[in-house]
């Protein structure tokens, strides 16, 4: 057997995109609930008012303009108030993924279900006891949960409140909330990552016109590193069973040509958003590189002598990553483009097929990263998202024939089968966006991952009724044989 004894077949969504109930339960509102229904060429806004009375919008990440406030409007269709509505239907939907026979689950504890205004405002019983309910449901069925602390769904109270990641408090505030998590969870949760794809944050600086955030973003990113570091160690105290990971966006990057210029663009890209983070959680220490990233964007990050300590001893048990596409860079410039990130060009590969979405399909470049990974970090590797977003059509026999949406999954398993047979030290592999759910970057609903259907477009119509696609059925079997009948 290719992969080994109770490697984690798994399926994976989060709060904020499949919960609903975005103000059920004591929850306070996250940034993500104030953003519309994007649409396959755009990513979706977040809405404001402004200190004028304007209306205003701003992509995810960014923060409200001086004086204005987050404020729902009437003709905004917000998709992820009702998600996939899995608040009210966890029951229902975990017996689907026992049918189908998950090994393990991921979703996110919202933070804010579970101190909805900090730890001033104090715990949230109801939160609390929702999560106790979902882990329980998944372990009467012999699934494994792992859990997700955050992905990027604070309560914009911290936003009110503090000003965001940069300020400091927010430490504090996402070790009490982890301590809280572990502590209520012990014994019920025994694997916990904690901040979802923690690179992309420094993304917003690449572009060009950007680099003003540089500083900002790259303290954000300081302060989330160190509150993973000591939410690590407080995960030990409470219970030394317990095994905390780091999870990181995955990208493999190819040069455009063996000009020995393109070929370090796309080694100084695998540096600057896979290893600068993967190296300071799993290893304990910025990279040397770290500072050719600063002085780029022309400042010096100041660490304290008691954060090195604390990302030294709070090193990342295993690490996770997702991985949905690769890229291709060049130096040169392409005729009628712009500069895309710093020094170089992203450009389609020739030799691959895309996604109604531009995500260039790469099962290789899976392959390539987990041996990249395996290589670099010597410590347990889980593959926590890979999936395929697609307009899924109902057929004229009332089924959902996602052939595309098998066949990639068959690829990337295929070749990630190859890399465990090569020594890749790998625990487990989640399908993302199981479940149909609102989509994180577009915001639609009808860009869909599942392996089940949800009956809920764009435009808020359906019945959320749930139906098993032909992938269902596919991935059963694949459990079943750990990972040997692909077809
Ligand atoms: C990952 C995120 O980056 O990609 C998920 O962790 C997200 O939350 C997934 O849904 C797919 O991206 P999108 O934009 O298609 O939802």
């Amino acid at each position: 057997m290719s992969f080994p004894e109770g490697f984690l077949w798994g399926g994976s969504i989060s709060a904020a995109q499949a919960e609903g109930a975005f103000l059920e339960g004591g929850k306070s509102p996250v940034q993500i609930d104030y953003g519309d229904a994007g649409s396959t060429k755009g990513a979706r806004r977040i809405h404001y008012r402004n200190a004028d009375g304007s209306r205003g919008t701003m992509y995810q990440f960014q923060h409200l303009p001086e004086g204005a406030s987050y404020e729902f409007f009437d003709d905004v269709h917000y998709t992820n108030h009702v998600g996939s509505d899995f608040y009210h239907t966890y029951k229902e939907d975990i017996r689907l993924f026992a049918e189908l026979g998950l090994k393990s689950f991921n979703t996110t504890v919202s933070w804010a279900r579970i101190y909805p205004r900090g730890v001033e405002g104090g715990v949230n019983q109801e939160g609390v006891e929702f999560y106790r309910n979902v882990f329980t449901e998944l372990r009467k069925y012999h699934i494994e949960p792992v859990i997700t602390l955050y992905k990027y769904d604070e309560p914009v109270y911290f936003e009110l409140t503090y000003g965001g990641w940069e300020n400091r408090a927010m430490i504090d505030e996402f070790v009490a909330f982890a301590k809280t998590c572990f502590t209520e969870y012990k014994g019920l949760v025994n694997k916990w990552l904690t901040f979802n794809e923690i690179n992309v944050l420094a993304q917003g600086a690449i572009y060009p016109g950007s680099e003003g955030r540089a500083k900002g973003l790259f303290t954000e990113l300081h302060n989330q590193m160190v509150a993973s570091a000591r939410a690590v160690k407080a995960a030990h105290e409470v219970d030394p069973s317990i095994r905390v990971g780091c999870m990181i966006a995955g990208c493999s990057v190819y040069p455009m040509t063996p000009d020995p210029k393109d070929v370090m663009a796309a080694y100084s890209y695998f540096q600057d958003e896979f290893c600068y983070c993967g190296d300071t959680m799993v290893r304990g220490a910025y990279p040397s590189f770290a500072k050719r990233i600063w002085h780029g964007y022309g400042f010096d990050l100041e660490v304290s002598e008691e954060d090195r300590k604390d990302l030294l001893e709070g090193k990342s048990d295993f690490i996770a990553f997702s991985y949905y596409f690769s890229n291709c860079v060049t130096t040169h410039k392409p005729e009628g483009r712009s500069l895309m990130r710093r020094g170089m060009y992203d450009v389609r590969n020739p030799y691959i097929g895309a996604s109604d979405w531009g995500w260039q399909i790469d099962p290789m470049g899976f392959k390539f990263l987990l041996h990249l990974i395996n290589d670099r970090y010597q410590v347990p590797i889980l593959d926590i998202e890979n999936g395929f977003g697609a307009y899924d059509k109902i057929s004229e026999d009332g089924k959902i024939h996602d052939d595309y949406r098998i066949d990639y999954h068959r690829q990337h398993i295929a070749a990630m089968k190859e890399a465990v047979e090569e020594g890749v030290n790998l625990f487990g592999y989640t399908v993302w966006g199981f479940l149909d759910l609102v989509s994180f970057g577009s915001g639609q609903m009808d860009k869909r991952y599942g392996m089940i259907y949800v009956d809920m477009d764009d435009q808020g119509n359906g019945t959320l009724k749930r139906m098993k696609k032909d992938s269902f059925d596919w991935y059963r079997k694949v459990i079943e044989t750990n990972g040997e009948e692909l077809n």
